[in-house]
């Protein structure tokens, strides 16, 4: 039997690339260049699986292409936003993710924001490499104590539980959160954490607010200036999970007037294209989009996509369908 047509419209870890080499027909991206509409609608034409990522925006225009050969989008992440899941279910296409393998990175890339930002750790970097430093001094870049701090979480899924047990097992943090779907008591036990009856509630409370909430229409500009506005003068923003989960320009208001103290980002509003202002504010640390990017998650990543669009293929259901 001739072996299903697949395209993976970026670079994916060598290992899984010679994977899906072995088990499809399969079309490489060598160059790493983001396909273009024109590109990913010729895609969904020509094979029978595209494996997209989160830089590919698979609109209801790509997904009108005709005539239609793709039978399911292996999404490498486990954020589908940039898939209209609408129009993929219309065009009879499955659409699967990776959740669970980038739980550990993406919490360690927040912790790690919490801590850079808390200790001014993006400035003391440049500091030392301008050649700006002139030696130890008691009142030279203090920053905020991070331990014993309390936690503020907008979501407790997955990440952010892991978050919350770094948090509260690693730095002795009180962790409060909303999450419309709680886990477990015992769960929140064993976490430290304890549940607030609004966004505002956590916002009002904690030394530190991480997001840790999916990107959907309910969760646009969920961080807006009126609830930045309800945060400590001397609280910290991370944000690990999707840019327009935060109003980006309020954020930059909140930081330059000095409405909450600092803020560590990983994404954007308008991924890739990070605001001026931003780049020019020292009270944040800005990251590009690394929350999973470790060498041992990555693959995991990939071989999660081989495994969902195998199953698809052998007419199993695939483990983490989301569509
Ligand atoms: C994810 O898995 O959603 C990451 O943000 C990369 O897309």
């Amino acid at each position: 039997m001739a072996k299903q047509k697949i395209i993976v419209t970026r670079r994916w870890p060598v290992d899984v690339e010679r994977r899906l080499g072995e088990l499809y027909d399969v079309e490489l991206n060598r160059d790493d260049r983001p396909l273009t509409v024109a590109e990913l609608r010729n895609a969904l034409s020509n094979f029978d699986a595209v494996l997209p990522t989160v830089s590919d925006r698979i609109t209801a225009e790509v997904l009108s292409a005709e005539p239609l050969r793709c039978k399911i989008l292996g999404n490498f992440g486990v954020g589908f936003n940039h898939i209209d899941l609408a129009a993929a279910k219309a065009r009879g296409i499955a659409v699967t993710n990776t959740p669970a393998v980038l739980t550990d990175c993406t919490a360690d890339l927040a912790m790690t924001l919490l801590l850079m930002a808390a200790r001014r750790a993006g400035e003391g970097e440049r500091h030392v490499r301008s050649k700006a430093w002139t030696g130890w001094r008691p009142t030279h870049m203090m920053g905020t104590k991070v331990t014993g701090k309390t936690l503020g979480l907008i979501g407790l899924g997955r990440i952010g539980r892991a978050m919350a047990k770094r948090a509260h097992h690693g730095f002795d943090m009180p962790v409060l959160f909303h999450d419309p779907y709680p886990p477990s008591t015992e769960e929140l036990k064993a976490l430290g954490a304890t549940g607030c009856g609004s966004v505002e509630e956590v916002l009002e409370r904690s030394d530190f607010v991480s997001l840790h909430c999916p990107a959907t229409p309910e969760t646009r500009h969920l961080m807006n200036a009126e609830r930045l506005g309800r945060m400590k003068r001397s609280a910290i923003l991370i944000n690990t999970a999707r840019g327009d989960v935060v109003d980006e320009q309020a954020l930059i208001q909140a930081l330059k007037n000095r409405t909450i103290a600092a803020a560590g980002l990983d994404v954007y509003e308008f991924e890739p294209k990070v605001s001026h202002e931003l780049l020019t504010l020292e009270n944040v640390v800005l990251l590009p989009h690394l929350g999973s990017a470790s060498l041992e998650t990555r693959v995991a990543m990939g071989m999660r996509v081989v495994d969902n669009i195998t199953a698809f293929f052998a007419g199993k259901a695939p483990g983490d369908k989301v569509a």
